[in-house]
């Protein structure tokens, strides 16, 4: 067998690692498994690149390798799980700014001179939608940082402007896909071309880097984690089409592979917002909603401390718990899992409702329980739960506000429609929160103000400290 035909042998083994890889991350038992088959694949594919294509200059992989892997390890060891978004967002700048580094350089070399328009086309895509991916991801990062305002940032015409923008930078990358790049030596047309190629070429670069600024500014912090994982698609493209470019096989398989997985993930998100992608990218949502929120605070809620709180929960049942951001942002999921440990012991029967978008990024609370080690045939989901609520006793809601809002069943909330986890039909609720303050939908929750609701208000990560006291005294 020639080196070539093992080649394809070894990227056909890693794309069925690859494909077998993402399918077990589909469960939370086999995710674990999933990652690092995937990463072996991803190993055994540069592997074989780097031998195949004969890359001799060995020192320099490895150092990069090297650096890389110092810098990804140190990232993955000590990364909060609540910044793990911006970490994601910064990984897919950088694969979309590699993507478009490796079209730029094939411009650069190709030239005028190069196989044909085939290979204009797939440059011209690459360098666009990893141009768009970078500064797009690098704003992503900045917001969810905090180094960039979270606000939507809008402006008169924006969206005109926009649409003025992709087409000059479509025009520009059409030009030199079918005439700029690979016209051909013999072309009488060749020399001005180059010239002209080059120019519209730093032309394409600079607009897919403006573009990705522009249509990742007007949108809210909070919704930054669809952003990144339409971004994440986008980088996945970019990469595809750098292996048409190279004429690599397997770049091309993983880039399809993580082109789909984003679009899909971004799909989901969507859907369990009950919100278009076109809402998500133009509704500038996470602007201030000074009417709904001025109702905060002016109706009667019943409170508890830490003692009452604990005497509901160890004298019923059954308990749902009902996590939400305020969980990741205090770290409260140990403590919780002992208050949870302390109520079975008495016999009480505890599960987790979890929704598909409680939290900041997908599966944000089923990590933040499995780190406490929480079983996860315990963790229903909105389906599940929402069966359950009229004869659960108590739902301890922790951090959570917008998945349990009820304004999503009134046609007028602008949370209309999106799915919640129904809590309010339990006979008690229990919410755990420091104050009456909105969600990141910026409205206000008729649960607080309900006469089966008790506000237990406070640090999650403390007030839970003193609920385990509490519960073990009960
Ligand atoms: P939110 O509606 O954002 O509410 C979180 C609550 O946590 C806040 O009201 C806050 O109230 C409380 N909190 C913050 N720090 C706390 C602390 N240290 N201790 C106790 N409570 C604390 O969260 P949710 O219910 O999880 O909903 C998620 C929202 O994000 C949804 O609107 C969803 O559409 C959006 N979103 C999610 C995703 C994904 S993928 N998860 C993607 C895009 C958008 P206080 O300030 O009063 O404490």
């Amino acid at each position: 067998m020639n080196t070539s035909v093992i080649a394809q042998v070894a990227y056909l083994v890693s794309a069925i690692l690859f494909v077998s890889g993402i399918k077990q991350l589909s469960s939370p038992a086999t995710a674990r498994s999933g990652n690092a088959r995937a990463s072996v694949a991803m190993l055994l594919a540069i592997a074989v690149t780097l031998l195949d294509n004969e890359i001799l200059d060995w020192a320099t992989v490895a150092a990069a390798v090297v650096a890389g892997a110092v810098v990804g390890g140190v990232l993955a060891r000590t990364i909060r799980m609540t910044a793990m978004p911006q970490l994601v967002a910064v990984f897919n700048g950088f694969g979309g700014g590699a993507s478009a580094a490796v079209a730029a350089a094939e411009f650069v070399r190709l030239g005028a001179s190069g196989p044909g328009p085939g290979t204009g086309v797939t440059i011209v895509l690459s360098t666009l939608i990893g141009g768009v991916t970078f500064s797009g991801s690098l704003i992503a990062f900045g917001k969810l940082q905090g180094i960039v305002t979270g606000k939507p940032v809008t402006f008169p015409l924006q969206k005109a402007l926009n649409a003025l923008l992709f087409l000059g930078v479509l025009l520009v990358g059409a030009w030199l896909a079918l005439v700029g790049i690979g016209t051909g030596d013999h072309s009488w047309f060749a020399p001005i071309a180059v010239d002209i190629g080059h120019g519209f070429f730093v032309a394409l670069v600079a607009g897919a880097l403006v573009l990705g600024v522009l249509l990742v500014i007007p949108i809210g912090g909070a919704d930054m984690p669809v952003v990144v994982s339409l971004l994440n698609s986008y980088s996945g493209l970019a990469a595809a089409a750098t292996g048409f470019v190279l004429g690599n096989m397997m770049l091309i398989i993983a880039g399809s592979l993580v082109g789909a997985a984003g679009l899909i993930l971004t799909q989901l998100m969507c859907k369990a917002m009950n919100r278009s992608l076109g809402n998500v990218a133009f509704g500038a949502f996470g602007t201030d909603g000074p009417a709904l929120a001025a109702k905060t605070g002016e109706r009667p809620v019943r409170d508890v401390d830490a003692e009452q709180a604990a005497m509901v929960l160890a004298y019923a049942g059954s308990v749902a718990v009902v996590p939400g951001y305020g969980l990741a942002v205090a770290q409260a999921q140990h403590e919780l899992k002992k208050v949870c440990d302390l109520l079975e012991e008495r016999g009480v029967r505890v599960r987790f409702g979890v929704h598909p978008v409680a939290g900041r990024m997908p599966g944000h609370m089923n990590v933040l329980l499995a780190e406490a080690d929480v079983s996860y045939d315990k963790l229903l989901d909105l389906d599940d739960i929402n069966a359950e609520f009229d004869t659960t006793d108590v739902v301890l809601v922790v951090g959570a506000n917008d998945v349990v809002n009820p304004a999503a069943r009134d046609p007028d909330s602008v949370i209309a429609g999106m799915p919640i986890l129904d809590v309010d039909k339990a006979r008690t609720v229990i919410v755990m929160k420091r104050s009456l303050s909105p969600g990141f939908a910026g409205i206000d929750n008729d649960l607080f103000y309900m006469e089966n609701t008790l506000m237990f208000f406070g640090d999650a990560r403390q007030q839970m400290s003193e609920l385990v006291k509490e519960v073990r005294e009960a």
